[in-house]
């Protein structure tokens, strides 16, 4: 009987916390935030940085290290040790995520990843300057004016996020409107978010990445994922002249640049090619955790397949790339230098004639 009335007061302080059981970041206040900094006059930031913004008791990469699990609560992008990343990053045995993993380029391979302060020096060949964009003021951080997540015109990393952690919700699909409506806490950027942010991904069990099936170069296709690598890389992804030569359109088969917020069903020359992708036949081709592709489909409907609906066969940034870093260079998903003989050709989920 007593065990039942205090069966029955946990659910109910349970569900009177319906806001935060949705919340993203739980447990003790204190094991992530300090009040002075100071107890027994010793400081509490790890590593033993001065005070922290937010109250912090570390960085964003004192947190986000560590090897994942499947039932890591914290999403790891630096593994200090040494992840498995395999082949192209999604086998079974692997334990990286969605982005890869900041491993290899805190190991001195600049190529393969992005060189974020507090894990890499700053990069040898590139010093600040994105490759088809300008320089930054200062090498890439996490977060803020000089990094992917949050608002891009907050300099302070923990500020330009506020309000992410503690009221992200993990499911439904991110509008872009709020740090914590967008995809990641990309500013801006929409999709729909892995609960396991791809640890172990199928085609069945990934991110949805949100493109836009462009008609002009020009078009900044803001809110896609490629939108978000646009900022820095401009030229990779729009501008005139950038990716088609003058007299030609967006989509007419010609280009200066390989195409990204693109749909293959646009593609003029070889189409059969593209709607093979991975190995279909052009109607509910099961996606590639390989090769993604992005959709402009904005429901929570996962796209376990391509070719079922328009705008849902979307070369982005990520079809080839990870974000963080691989153990290959210019931080590809699968290692292009190395094929033929070695590597692999991830190309060919969609060059389907090219293997
Ligand atoms: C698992 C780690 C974690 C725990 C536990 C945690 N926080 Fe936070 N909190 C963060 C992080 C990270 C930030 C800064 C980035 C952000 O705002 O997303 C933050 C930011 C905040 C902020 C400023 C932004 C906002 O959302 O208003 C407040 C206030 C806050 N926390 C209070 C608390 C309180 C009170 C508790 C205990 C009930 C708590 N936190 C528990 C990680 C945590
Ligand atoms: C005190 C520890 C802590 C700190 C500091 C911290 N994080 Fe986190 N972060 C977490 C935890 C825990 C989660 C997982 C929350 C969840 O989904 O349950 C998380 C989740 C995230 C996510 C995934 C959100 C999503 O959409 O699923 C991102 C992105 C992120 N953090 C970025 C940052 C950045 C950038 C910073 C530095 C400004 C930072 N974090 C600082 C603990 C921390
Ligand atoms: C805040 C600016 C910024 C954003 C946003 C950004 N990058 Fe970068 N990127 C850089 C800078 C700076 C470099 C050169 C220094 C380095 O490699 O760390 C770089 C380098 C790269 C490289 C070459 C790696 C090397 O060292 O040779 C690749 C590939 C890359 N980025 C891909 C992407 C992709 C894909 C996205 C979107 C998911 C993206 N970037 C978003 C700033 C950015
Ligand atoms: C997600 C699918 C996808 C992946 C992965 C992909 N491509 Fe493409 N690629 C396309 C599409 C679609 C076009 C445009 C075809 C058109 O406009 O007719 C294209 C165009 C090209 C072109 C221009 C020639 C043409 O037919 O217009 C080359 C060269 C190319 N890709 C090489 C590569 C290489 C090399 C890789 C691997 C590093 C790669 N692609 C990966 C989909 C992809
Ligand atoms: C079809 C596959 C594919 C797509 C899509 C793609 N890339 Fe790449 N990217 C590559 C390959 C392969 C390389 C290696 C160098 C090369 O072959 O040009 C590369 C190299 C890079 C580099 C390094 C350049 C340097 O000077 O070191 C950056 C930066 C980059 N890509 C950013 C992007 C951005 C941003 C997007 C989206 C707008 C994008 N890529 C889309 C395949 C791709």
């Amino acid at each position: 009987m007593r065990r039942t009335i205090l069966l029955a007061l946990v659910t109910t302080a349970w569900l009177g916390l319906g806001h935060l059981a949705h919340a993203s970041v739980t447990g003790v206040c204190s094991n992530c935030h300090t009040m002075h900094n100071s107890q027994g006059g010793n400081g509490v930031v790890t590593g033993g940085g001065g005070p922290q913004s937010a109250l912090l008791v570390t960085t964003c990469v004192g947190c986000h290290q560590g090897r994942n699990t499947s039932n890591s609560e914290t999403p790891y992008v630096f593994d200090p040790n040494g992840p498995t990343y395999g082949t192209t990053g999604t086998e079974t045995n692997t334990n990286t995520l969605a982005g890869g993993n900041f491993y290899w380029v805190s190991m001195g391979n600049d190529a393969s990843g992005h060189n974020v302060q507090g894990i890499a020096g700053q990069d040898s060949r590139h010093g600040n300057t994105p490759p088809g964009g300008s320089a930054l003021p200062a090498q890439l951080t996490c977060a803020g004016a000089y990094g992917c997540h949050g608002d891009r015109t907050i300099l302070d990393q923990a500020k330009s996020i506020a309000g992410g952690h503690h009221n992200h919700q993990v499911s439904g699909w991110k509008s872009g409107a709020s740090i914590e409506e967008s995809y990641r806490f990309l500013l801006g950027i929409k999709g729909l978010e892995s609960a396991s942010y791809e640890y172990h991904p199928t085609t069945t069990d990934h991110n949805k990445y949100y493109g836009i099936d462009r008609s002009v170069e020009t078009d900044t296709a803001t809110g896609s994922i490629s939108s978000l690598c646009a900022q820095c890389h401009g030229q990779f992804h729009d501008g005139s002249g950038e990716m088609v030569p003058s007299g030609s359109s967006f989509g007419s088969g010609i280009w200066l640049r390989h195409p990204t917020d693109f749909d293959m069903s646009r593609a003029v020359a070889r189409r059969q090619e593209y709607e093979a992708y991975n190995g279909g036949t052009g109607t509910d081709n099961p996606y590639s955790v390989v090769s993604p592709v992005a959709t402009a489909d904005t429901t929570t409907n996962l796209n376990t397949t391509v070719f079922s609906q328009s705008d849902d066969a979307i070369v982005m940034c990520l079809s080839c790339h990870r974000a963080h870093g691989t153990p290959y260079d210019a931080i590809l998903r699968w290692d292009y230098k190395s094929w033929p003989g070695g590597g692999y050709n991830g190309c060919a989920v969609c060059h389907t004639s090219k293997d």
